[in-house]
């Protein structure tokens, strides 16, 4: 008698709009597709993996899912050593513990679907003998081997929207705001999402700013009667003289800040250089929540699918994504080695300066 396909599922790392429509993916075409299939969802990420806690999913469970925010799996962060390994707060190496319920389930592969940061621990569990298929999730877009994650562009409508709706106090009280959006140290979501908002300037991490030319544009728009501005700041944005720092130092230059965050030192230091009056607005994890927007819905479907097709083919240590539209597989080797950051020569850069966004570079 043939036996079953095993397939686990673990949702890792910060949440994300589109999770629940890829679990939906892959549930579905998997139980259409591949014979006798069980499926097992570990809860709250790598800890239902660590402490044999999962659910046996059914054909029920992947309905009315699509359209909901966050995972319903839970999801959970893990201590993870770059490159070494996945532990406790003790340092306890959490490797054998995941892969005794691996074995015990007897699974053929584990689905894991997550950020820039899992995909690089879910190559240790790779490594360690599972059969793995990612999934990349995640609004900072930052992931190398795919041109999208899904829960950026939701992301990007929600930050887009907290611009769009600054600007008529921003102009009402003739205010600089200072808008500060997440995307750890990349800035796709800040550029997506100021361009399509019309911020005035944009600040983000591949891009070190000068105060002094932030201040300057600020000014030249007062001069030429704009008597607001508008800055899309990335929450990883960086200042050209902290960006030649060493690592240790920029994190020493962090802690002693009286600043909370980024943007109050930049609203600080502004107001100083020009005298207007400047508020900050940080919307925070409000753009992970809340249902993904009709693009992630598709792509999400798109990787799900195209990951119970792979577990058909049993094409196993791949992270599905998408290159110039086309649904690939990447091999996780590739995906896991590195962090996609914005290119400064990424062309969207240039659409920006050409519709008079400043960076904080020149004026
Ligand atoms: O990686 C996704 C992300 O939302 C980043 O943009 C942000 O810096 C971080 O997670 C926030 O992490 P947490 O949810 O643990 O506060």
């Amino acid at each position: 008698m043939k036996r079953n396909t095993k397939v686990g599922i673990v949702t890792s790392g910060g949440d994300c709009q589109g999770l629940n429509a890829a679990i939906r993916g892959v549930g579905k075409s998997l139980l259409k597709y591949v014979d006798n299939v069980e499926i097992f969802g570990m809860y709250d990420g790598y800890r239902g993996l660590i402490e044999g806690d999962y659910k046996f999913m059914e054909s029920k469970d992947f309905s009315g899912i699509l359209t909901e925010g966050g995972t319903i799996l839970g999801t959970s962060r893990q201590k993870y050593i770059p490159g070494k390994a996945i532990v406790d707060d003790e340092g306890n190496d959490l490797m054998p513990a995941m892969l005794d319920t691996y074995n015990r389930l007897n699974l053929d592969c584990l689905i894991v679907m997550g950020g820039n940061g899992t995909q690089k621990s879910a190559k240790l569990l790779m490594d360690a003998g599972m059969n793995i298929i990612t999934l990349p999730k995640t609004i900072d877009n930052d992931i190398y081997g795919t041109d999208t994650t899904f829960g950026f562009q939701s992301a990007v409508d929600i930050a887009s929207n907290v611009i769009d709706y600054i600007h008529s106090t921003a102009s009402s009280h003739g205010r600089v705001f200072l808008v500060e959006l997440m995307g750890r140290d990349a800035g796709w979501l800040t550029l997506n999402a100021g361009i399509a908002s019309g911020a005035d300037i944009i600040l983000i991490p591949e891009i070190p700013y000068s105060i002094e030319a932030v201040a300057a544009a600020v000014e030249q728009r007062y001069r030429h009667g704009k008597h607001f501005s508008i800055i899309a700041v990335a929450e990883g944005a960086v200042s050209a003289t902290d960006a030649v720092l060493s690592e240790e130092e920029r994190r020493r230059v962090k802690e002693q800040s009286k600043h909370s965050t980024i943007s109050y030192r930049i609203a600080s230091e502004l107001e100083a250089l020009t005298g207007q009056e400047t508020r900050v607005t940080v919307p925070g994890h409000y753009q992970r929540g809340g249902p993904p927007c009709p693009y992630d819905r598709v792509l999400a479907s798109q990787f799900g699918t195209a990951a119970a097709m792979l577990i058909r083919e049993k094409r196993y240590g791949q992270m599905v994504g998408i290159q110039k539209g086309e649904i690939v597989a990447v091999p996780l080797e590739d995906a896991a080695s590195r962090t996609k950051f914005l290119p400064k020569d990424h062309p969207l850069i240039q659409t920006a300066r050409d519709v008079e966004i400043y960076f904080g570079d020149e004026v």
